[in-house]
């Protein structure tokens, strides 16, 4: 039987190379496309006999993920695992005594934490009845309240701090069907989520997306067994929420 996952903002960094590691496993894959033009993916698709399926999608917009989900309800009523991988960063230097932004930090919470909710809320149909049911939140670090150090950053680490929430909630509703939430930071990654190639990070996005799909592994291995539920790494150490 086929198994299915889709990948949101799958046109670099992380999430394309979740995309390939999804498809050497066996998944059909649902590539959520950002950007107008990602000629790596096109190639993918081109190479990947038909199980790789581009759907163009913003996940801050309500129409472009109906859509999205659209693309899906026509080829499966079964999703097996969602990872919900697309982010903005937003302003990295306002402190409480500058002008904040109001209209970026709306937007941030827009793409970051109801995008990955939007995905959520749209799909949890197809998860639950797929054999996996699994729904994977890339978190971060900068979105944990205990470990918190920073001054600034706030739309991207109060987004993701309610990214964490959230997932405890759908965690809360779908375990007791089977379902199974993870939410990780996936290391310090070299992409350009920061306009530019931040070659300051730790991981190529190719070795973070293969520590996150080997605890993926992990997580769906049928003798797993669980320490409760938590923000974990991409080596799979619990971080404080
Ligand atoms: N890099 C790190 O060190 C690091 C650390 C902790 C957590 N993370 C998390 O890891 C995940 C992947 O980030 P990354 O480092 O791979 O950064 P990235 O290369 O910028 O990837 C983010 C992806 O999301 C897409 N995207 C942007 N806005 C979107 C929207 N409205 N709808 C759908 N997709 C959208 C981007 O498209 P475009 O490229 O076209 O803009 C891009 O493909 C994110 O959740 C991020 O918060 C990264």
């Amino acid at each position: 039987m086929k198994r299915w996952a889709f990948v949101t903002g799958a046109d670099r960094g992380v999430g394309f190379s979740l995309v390939k590691g999804l498809l050497e496993r066996g998944y059909d894959v649902f590539a959520g496309q950002y950007a107008a033009a990602g000629d790596e993916l096109e190639r993918l698709e081109e190479n990947s006999g038909g199980r790789l399926r581009r759907v163009p999608l913003d996940i801050g917009d309500g129409d472009s993920v109906s859509q999205a989900l659209k693309s899906v309800a026509a080829v499966t009523d079964r999703l097996d695992i969602l990872i919900n991988n697309g982010a903005i960063l937003g302003d990295m230097q306002a402190t409480i005594e500058d002008e904040l932004d109001y209209e970026e930090l709306d937007k941030v919470f827009r793409v970051n934490a109801l995008g990955a909710l939007r995905m959520s809320n749209g799909l949890i149909g197809p998860i639950l009845r797929s054999g996996s049911k699994l729904i994977v939140n890339i978190s971060s670090e900068a979105g944990s309240i205990g470990s918190c150090w920073r001054t600034g950053w706030y739309a991207y680490c109060m987004s993701k701090a309610a990214l964490n929430m959230q997932s405890h909630l759908i965690h809360n509703q779908i375990a007791p069907q089977g379902g199974k939430v993870m939410v990780l930071h996936p290391g310090h990654v070299q992409t350009y989520m920061q306009g530019k190639l931040d070659t300051e990070g730790k991981l190529t996005p190719d070795e973070s997306a293969g520590h996150i799909l080997a605890l993926v592994d992990k997580r769906l291995d049928p003798g797993y067994t669980g320490e409760g539920f938590t923000l974990i790494d991409y080596e799979g150490n619990t971080l404080p929420w």
